[in-house]
């Protein structure tokens, strides 16, 4: 057997974020009608912080495309070792085979943007220029890059409590999306001017609450995918329109919304609508200039699949990677 290998690296230079979120666009619309199979992903749980997932999913298409990410999330290592890293495997559905195996590190980065570029399409107010970003790790560029894609954003207001991390995401910021970015102090400072604000952190415990964002903030919460886990306080998620990547997968693993059920402040019908929902028209959008909205994604498998297979066809088209024989 002969499979294409992509490195992280590789991966990251057949990147193309418009691209990206126009094929999440596409598997979205698929799932109406039942052509993905994307279940609800194994969790090995290592510690109370790490966790090995095993992500599979099936869309089915002109051609079928299978994809596998075994990704682990140890996010107490140390500031050199990325907390999120990943491998991709896919699959033709048509002969079987294996096709390629790419760095899931960049390919996780990639499709998570992507999503939350995609959820700005239908959620944002239109004219959004300002974003906060909170949490500048792994996924903190990709978020921008994603939001950017989608929206005349002009400036960045990025908050980390590790400043080293802070510092390298805004220099990386100028320089690859030039973008005008700054530190913030606080949560607060960051956000208080923001159109969007995203959170992608390793926190457990909620740090965004309905004080810290004004009036017809978009709000993109990435960070937490555990029941145990989340960003958002209550209060923030009661007051603004709720809506989540899948309502099935939420209802699983995202404790942004199950702790609030839970606690009685809000109840699974308060959820409006998930991604499927929008791109097809099924659920309704953002209604008003003044509402908050909350997108809450955990990540879903086909996204990998969706994002991966554009990623082999850039690939194969400029004959990049290394052809492997097992
Ligand atoms: N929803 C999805 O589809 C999806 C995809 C990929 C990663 N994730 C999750 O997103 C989170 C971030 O991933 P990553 O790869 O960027 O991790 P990372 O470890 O590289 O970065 C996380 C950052 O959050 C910061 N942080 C922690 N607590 C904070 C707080 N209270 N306030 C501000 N900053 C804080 C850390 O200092 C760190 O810089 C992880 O939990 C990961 O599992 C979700």
């Amino acid at each position: 057997m002969r499979i294409l290998t992509l490195t992280d690296e590789q991966v990251l230079s057949l990147a193309d974020m418009r691209q990206a979120v126009d094929e999440v666009e596409k598997a979205f619309l698929l799932v109406p009608g039942g052509s993905v199979e994307s279940p609800i992903r194994t969790r090995f749980r290592m510690t109370d912080v790490r966790n090995v997932l095993l992500m599979p999913s099936l869309i089915r298409e002109k051609r079928d495309t299978l994809s596998l990410k075994l990704v682990s999330v140890y996010p107490d290592l140390g500031v050199n070792v990325a907390s999120t890293r990943a491998v991709v495997l896919l699959i033709d559905g048509k002969d079987g085979e294996l096709k390629c195996m790419m760095g899931g590190t960049s390919l996780t980065g990639l499709r998570t943007g992507a999503v939350s570029g995609l959820s700005c399409r239908y959620l944002a107010r239109k004219g959004s220029e300002s974003l906060a970003m909170i949490g500048a790790g792994g996924q903190g560029f990709y978020q921008i890059g994603g939001v950017a894609s989608q929206l005349g954003i002009k400036r960045v207001a990025v908050f980390d409590v590790d400043r080293a991390r802070q510092k390298r995401l805004i220099e990386r910021c100028e320089k690859e999306l030039h973008l005008e970015a700054t530190a913030s102090e606080t949560v607060r400072a960051a956000t208080s001017g923001a159109d969007v604000v995203v959170t992608a952190t390793t926190a457990k415990t909620p740090f965004l609450d309905a004080d810290d964002v004004r009036p017809g903030t978009h709000v993109i919460a990435i960070g937490a995918y555990t029941p145990e886990s989340r960003e958002l306080g209550t209060d923030l998620v009661s007051k603004a329109s709720l809506y989540v990547d899948s309502v099935e997968a939420a209802m699983e693993e995202a404790g942004d919304v199950l702790i609030p059920i839970k606690e009685g402040a809000i109840t699974e019908s308060s959820v409006r609508g998930d991604l499927a929902g929008l791109v097809s028209g099924k659920a309704k959008g953002r209604s008003s200039e003044s509402e908050i909205t909350i997108f809450k994604a955990v990540g879903l498998a086909f996204e990998d699949n969706a994002v991966g297979w554009m990623v082999y066809s850039r690939a194969v088209q400029s004959g990049t990677g290394a052809w492997v024989q097992l």
